[in-house]
Parts: structure tokens; C-alpha cells; sequence
């Protein structure tokens, strides 16, 4: 019956090359739930009535992605932690009638490093690349999981600055021409740039893994290319490297579990369809 179908959405503008349905289309079959999960293509201006629209047109809740994750913050009733911390919702439920806004963006990010890096926290100092909104996400996982010594460095120092007196304590904010000297005795490096990401220009290296301890984990947020040049360049020294893939399908997860009822798992068939669909779409 169609009013039992359960449905939920991922908006954004633009939106069509979201991977957000493969993930979620691949669960809902997995676990045999009739239910319905579709991109949305909203315009900042239609924002505010989407969501106000959603009770209505039966949608249990959904993902929001760019130019949206900000915006959406002032249309919830009430908020989780995370994003209260990031300052950015990318997923939204019902509870008790009311609609919620959280970030699972952390989450997916600490999770991924969990799965293929699980001794990233012990590590020692992180150096964080760049200080946009998933730097803020990466900095609120950090910060929870017990980080000590997180370092910022962004081109415009002055974002450093601002999310270093966001997070507080244990967070520091240096200028790009730190960062050979910050990378000694670093345990872990993340990209939250976009340099190195396609159809960003040549890219490049947002920093030389050459410098980094052997013990050192090196992830990227992006994963269009799956191997950036900085995780290329990290392989090659023989560091540990971790894709940016994990936490899109690690993020998915929370979102699922609220909308449909089930816990779902990132497994090799997940990352195998995904990488697919990112390699036909190259
Ligand atoms: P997001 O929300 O994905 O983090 P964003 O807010 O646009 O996106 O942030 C992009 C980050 O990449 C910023 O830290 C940006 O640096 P600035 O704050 O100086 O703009 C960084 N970035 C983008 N292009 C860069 C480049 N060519 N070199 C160094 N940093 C770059």
C-alpha cells in the first residue's frame, strides 16, 4: 500500500550527483523495507516551505547537504549535540511529532577512522587542513573522542582562528607556512580542503606527508578522486591512509536507523557499489 511506504530524501542544490540514494536504495533492499529514499533538488528559496511541507507529504525525515546544512538550522524544533557543536544540520527525523535536526558528519568521520585506523586516537597530535563547515565536523569529533592537541591551519588564518576559539581548550590555529614544522610529531593528518579534489584545478598537495612520523595516519574528506594526491603521496612513504568514502557511508547510517527502523551496516558490497558508481561517473 502506498501510504505505508516509507519515505525519506536528501536535499540540496544542486543535487544530482548525490550518492546518497545508491547508499540508502542499497539498504532499504538489503533489509527488504518498503521504503523510498530520493534526491530532492530545493532551492535556498523553497527551503523554509519544503520543510514545513514534510509532515504533510508523508516524508519521515531526510539528508541535507550544500547549500542547505546551515539554512535548515533555524527550521528545527529541536537539535542534537553534534550539530549544535558544528553549527550544521545534514540529517532531520521526527520525534514525538516534532522535527529534529542532527550532524552524523563526526560520527561518519570517527567511524571510518574506527573501521580501518582503529588506533587513530592514541596516536598523538592531529593537524587539521582547511576550516570550513567539515572542518568544524572534524574538529567536533576530534574534540569528543579525546584528541589532546588538535591543530589548524587554514590559507585564511583568520577561519583558523574562529573555529580555535569555537572548540576552546586543546585547539590551536597556525597559517599554512606552519605546517612542515607542525607535521613532526603528528599522529594524524586530515584533509578538509579541497585541494586535490576533481575538477578543482590541478590541486596539488595541501601538505607534504613526507614529513610525518611512520606511525602516522593520513585521511582525506574527499573522495572524488577515492586516492587524492595527498593519499597517494602518503601511501607511497608507506603511512597508513584512509579514504574519504568511509564517512560518506558511515554518516548514512544514524539517519537510516531513525527513518526506517533498522541499523544498518557499511560492508564491502556498500563501498564496492559506491566506488562503481564513482568510477563510471569519472
Ligand atoms: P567545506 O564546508 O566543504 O569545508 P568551505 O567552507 O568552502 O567548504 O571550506 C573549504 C576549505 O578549503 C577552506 O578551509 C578553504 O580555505 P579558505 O578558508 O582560505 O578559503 C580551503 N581551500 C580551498 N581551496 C584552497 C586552496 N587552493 N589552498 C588552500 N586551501 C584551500
Amino acid at each position: 500500500m502506498a501510504e505505508s511506504l516509507k519515505k525519506a530524501f536528501v536535499i540540496g542544490h544542486p543535487i544530482a550527483h548525490s550518492r546518497s540514494p545508491k547508499i540508502h536504495g542499497h539498504w532499504l533492499a538489503a533489509h527488504g523495507i518498503a521504503g523510498n529514499y530520493q534526491a530532492i533538488d530545493v532551492a535556498p528559496q523553497d527551503l523554509s516551505a519544503f520543510i514545513g511541507a514534510m509532515g504533510k507529504n508523508g516524508l519521515r525525515g531526510g539528508n541535507v547537504t550544500i547549500p542547505h546544512k546551515e539554512a535548515v538550522f533555524a527550521l528545527v524544533g529541536r537539535l542534537d549535540t553534534a550539530a549544535e557543536a558544528i553549527g550544521a544540520v545534514n540529517t532531520l527525523w521526527f520525534e514525538d511529532g516534532m522535527l529534529c535536526g542532527g550532524n552524523t558528519d563526526a560520527y561518519g568521520f570517527a567511524a571510518n577512522l574506527d573501521e580501518h585506523a582503529p588506533h587513530w586516537v592514541a596516536n598523538g597530535p592531529a593537524l587539521v587542513l582547511g576550516a570550513g563547515g567539515a572542518a568544524r565536523a572534524v574538529v567536533h569529533a576530534l574534540k569528543i573522542r579525546g584528541v589532546k592537541d588538535i591543530r589548524i591551519v587554514n590559507r585564511t588564518l583568520a577561519r583558523a582562528v574562529e573555529l580555535r576559539d569555537r572548540f576552546g581548550a586543546g585547539v590551536s590555529a597556525h597559517p599554512q607556512a606552519a605546517v612542515p614544522d607542525l607535521l613532526g610529531d603528528c599522529g594524524l593528518l586530515v584533509n578538509t580542503t579541497s585541494v586535490g579534489m576533481a575538477g578543482k584545478g590541478e590541486g596539488g598537495l595541501p601538505a607534504d606527508p613526507s614529513r610525518l612520523p611512520d606511525r602516522a595516519v593520513v585521511t582525506d574528506i574527499v573522495y572524488v578522486p577515492l586516492e587524492t594526491p595527498l593519499l597517494a603521496a602518503a601511501r607511497r612513504r608507506g603511512l597508513k591512509v584512509v579514504d574519504g568514502l568511509g564517512m560518506l557511508l558511515h554518516q548514512a547510517a544514524p539517519g537510516f536507523e531513525r527513518w526506517f527502523g533498522v541499523r544498518p551496516e557499511v560492508t564491502a558490497s556498500l563501498r564496492a557499489l559506491i566506488v562503481a558508481d564513482l568510477g563510471a561517473a569519472a
